[in-house]
């Protein structure tokens, strides 16, 4: 599996923004460096260590599962989410056994991924998804079946008309699961809609009974908090009948507080956890003991949902910063949605104007150091349609609002002269 692996282009990326200070990267979806809670992060830390007792217990390993306080106040709060949705299950589903932590929420995706397919396997994705869990699919030697986004989410209709093209072709057995990111999607920001999440999880078990095992609802929710206004989001997948078995929540403390305090976590079906954990036991046997105890302060203090009002606010500010420069420096013939939340906008160009590696926008954005990443990444390798290749992800994350100003002019004089 390891030489099967591809050079993941999340690593190419993250280190040109690391390592050429003057490139203004929008690629990555790092946080916002002035908004990191270092002081609050500090004051937690002291207190967790004044203690002898506590601190000694901090530095020591932990369980595989993850720490027990830890996992009842991320369970509880998963549950308090989706509490207003209408018809909303407090059940099973939320219980904190079948709650794990992980180093991030990628680790999550990474044993549940790991748990559920054998090589040759075909995962769903949605078309975009998040460039990082194709690396995934691809390390394990799976396939990918490609299902459209629409402005209100994941469309069930043509999830019926994939799975059942599947069935004729034989494929039903092969198909493990559908990966799903459903709030403020990286890359194109669309929220997903409870009736979309439940028409997805009727057509999955409908073509279940044929493909003879459960097909799995994997839901990350990794925007979920990041969150630009107060609208009302609306519940996971967990609320919906028969989600305790079949939906795998994943979620994440990591870029709602600080990235570099990698803390994920998942609501899994037990048999998944069952096996999720051991997998994890044989990566790293527990999630660091000292960051789970942070985020534990974070979350009981209030520190972590004051920074995340701050966050928010950021977010939204910057949003709005991206959008008004888009709309300055972009041309008519280049198109956006505006986020109500996460950390992208999604453009598109003209379909006959590529922007991948190679392409005359990539490299002239390059020489002008600005980094955007190629919309073609973020498209499962399918082999029942052609990839578009006209797309950009540009992310109001981590740079400053004046590179990202100066970031948006020189890509869109790159773009005046190409579209
Ligand atoms: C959709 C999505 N899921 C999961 C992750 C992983 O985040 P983390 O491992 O920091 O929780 C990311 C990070 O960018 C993401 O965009």
């Amino acid at each position: 599996m390891g030489l099967r692996t591809a050079p993941p282009p999340i690593a190419w990326l993250m280190r040109q923004a690391l390592e050429r200070p003057r490139v203004i990267s929008l690629a990555v979806g790092f946080t916002d460096e002035a908004t990191l809670p270092v002081n609050e992060t500090r004051a937690l830390l002291e207190g967790i260590l004044r203690s002898t007792r506590r601190g000694r217990a901090a530095l020591q390993y932990g369980t595989t599962a993850g720490d027990a306080a830890l996992r009842a106040c991320a369970a509880a709060r998963v549950r308090v989410q989706d509490a207003g949705a209408p018809g909303a299950r407090g059940g099973a589903a939320y219980l904190p056994e079948r709650l794990l932590i992980t180093n991030g929420s990628q680790q999550l995706l990474y044993l549940v991924t790991e748990a559920l397919c054998d090589p040759g396997d075909i995962v769903l994705v949605e078309d975009p998804t998040y460039f990082v869990y194709l690396g995934i699919v691809q390390s394990h030697g799976l396939r990918c079946r490609a299902v459209r986004l629409t402005p209100e989410g994941l469309d069930g209709e043509d999830l019926k008309r994939v799975l059942t093209r599947l069935g004729r072709e034989g494929e039903l057995g092969r198909v493990k699961l559908l990966y799903m990111v459903s709030y403020h999607q990286n890359p194109t920001a669309i929220t997903t809609s409870l009736e979309r999440k439940r028409a997805a999880l009727d057509v999955l078990r409908h073509f279940e009974r044929r493909a003879g095992h459960p097909i799995y609802m994997v839901e990350d929710a990794a925007y979920r908090e990041l969150q630009a206004g107060d609208a009302a989001l609306p519940a996971s997948a967990l609320v919906l009948a028969g989600a305790a078995e079949r939906v795998v929540y994943a979620s994440t403390f990591s870029k709602p507080f600080a990235t570099g305090a990698r803390v994920g976590y998942g609501l899994l079906p037990r048999a998944v956890h069952q096996v999720a954990v051991r997998l994890k036991a044989n990566h790293d046997f527990g999630t660091a003991n000292l960051l789970q105890q942070l985020l534990l302060e974070a979350l009981r203090s209030g520190v972590y949902d004051r920074h995340l009002a701050v966050l928010r606010k950021r977010y939204a500010c910057k949003a709005a910063v991206m959008l008004d420069a888009l709309r300055e420096h972009f041309p008519p013939a280049v198109g956006w949605d505006e986020p109500r939340g996460g950390l992208y906008v999604w453009a598109r160009l003209p379909p006959r104007h590529k922007t991948g590696l190679r392409s005359r926008v990539f490299r002239e954005a390059m020489a002008r150091d600005v980094l955007y990443v190629p919309g073609a990444m973020c498209y499962a390798d399918d082999p029942t349609r052609r990839k578009p290749a006209h797309e950009m992800r540009l992310s109001f994350g981590g740079a400053r609002t004046g590179e990202m100003r100066v970031g948006i002019e020189r890509l869109g004089a790159v773009l005046a002269e190409v579209c």
